[in-house]
């Protein structure tokens, strides 16, 4: 399938989706990278299952290639791992030449740009998402970040790399749950964009859990197509790019509420999109069967993990720490029908409690 373009003048790149393709790292990143040393940031886990083809791949096009390794989970998406990137690349004597290849989830690829993008005031970066859910999201658009003081995302930077490369074939060492994880921004991508895609989900969901090659590559390719262009019309968020964030206020407070280690990402934004959809049949923006549509397929894609009773209150205070609340309003992201979504800035607060209230039923 042809590479889908970012378009952001002079900072545009394409975003390469293909099945084996980690085997055409070195070509692909040798026709856009003027450098002698490459860095590929990895962890243990996914270097020993895909570092030695990448590592090939560049070292036959003439790269000097330096393996390093982080460890695992986003508990150590944090300063001390970024600092120990920073001085390995000063002990290598990397020039402003020098490229950093991410090889791993969104955390190696979030940290792993937010190094490049201040290591000399920046140096070239090359994306190689490895999960689903890295590979419709978290890889491409430029957003870099770490955590600190116990605030997710906090010091970032917006830094876009130079390529991104999705190999599909890496999908099949995933594990069910990251799978799923994944699954629930590419019903986000139909929800806000999409509605044939959406319809496609419901009705060959099975093909999709099986991990049908030709199924994800697709469903990739698509998401990446709506992702890039939605980032392209609008880089830094000043609009269209906060319908990405359809599920993700109640979505990020529920995984702050439950620390990270109840719900995964798509798991918690499945409960903000039932909220959301719920929200906006109650404000009479859209028909109950559109959000029953919606509830029905992220129920059947197992992505409701049953969770202990919530504190409604704390929770909806939470919703107000996301960083797309402004001027302490919470910006709600409802659906108006499947494929089309709008921005709602003032939502009673009773109303809000109310639906909260009603998801833990
Ligand atoms: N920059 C953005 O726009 C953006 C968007 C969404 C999410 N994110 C960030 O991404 C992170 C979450 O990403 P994630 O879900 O990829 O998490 P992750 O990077 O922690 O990966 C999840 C797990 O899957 C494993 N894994 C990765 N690839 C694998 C493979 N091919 N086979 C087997 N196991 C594999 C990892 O080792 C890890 O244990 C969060 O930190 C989030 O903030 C960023
Ligand atoms: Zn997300």
């Amino acid at each position: 399938m042809k590479p889908i373009e970012v378009k952001l003048g002079s900072r545009s790149y394409k975003v390469h989706v293909e099945y084996g393709l980690l085997k055409k790292t070195g070509s692909i990143v040798r026709s856009l990278c003027s450098s002698e040393k490459i860095m590929i940031l990895s962890t243990p886990k996914i270097y020993c299952l895909y570092g030695q083809t990448v590592f090939d791949s560049l070292s036959s096009k003439g790269f000097k290639v330096y393996p390093f390794l982080i460890s695992d989970g986003e508990t150590h998406k944090n300063e001390k791992t970024l600092f120990k990137v920073l001085r390995e690349m000063t002990r290598l004597s990397f020039q402003r030449d020098a490229c950093l290849l991410a090889l791993g989830g969104g955390v190696t690829g979030d940290l792993g740009g937010f190094a490049a993008s201040i290591y000399m005031r920046g140096i070239q970066f090359v994306q190689c998402p490895t999960t689903f859910l890295a590979q419709v999201d978290a890889g491409i658009g430029g957003k870099t970040a770490i955590d600190f003081e116990g605030v997710k995302n906090i010091i970032g930077s917006f830094y876009q790399p130079k390529v991104v490369l999705a190999d599909t074939a890496v999908l099949k060492t995933l594990s069910d749950r990251q799978l799923k994880t994944g699954l629930a921004e590419v019903i986000k991508y139909g929800i806000i964009k999409d509605a044939t895609m959406f319809g496609r989900l419901e009705a060959q969901l099975e093909v999709v859990l099986r991990r049908n090659p030709k199924m994800l590559l697709q469903l990739i390719w698509r998401s990446c197509q709506i992702k890039a262009q939605i980032v392209s019309e609008d880089e830094r968020e000043g609009g269209k790019r906060a319908w990405l964030n359809y599920g993700h206020t109640l979505g990020h407070a529920l995984e702050a509420y439950f620390n990270y280690d109840v719900l995964t990402h798509g798991e918690a934004i499945a409960y903000g999109m039932m909220f959301a959809a719920r929200l906006s049949v109650q404000l009479g923006l859209c028909a109950e069967e559109v959000a029953d549509r919606q509830i029905n397929l992220l129920r059947k894609a197992g992505l409701f993990r049953p969770i202990r009773r919530f504190n409604v209150k704390k929770v909806y205070e939470k919703m107000f720490l996301d960083k797309k609340a402004k001027n302490g309003q919470i910006q709600f992201v409802l659906t108006r029908k499947i494929g089309l979504v709008t921005i709602q800035k003032s939502v009673p607060q009773s109303i809000v409690f109310s639906i909260l209230r009603q998801l833990q039923d």
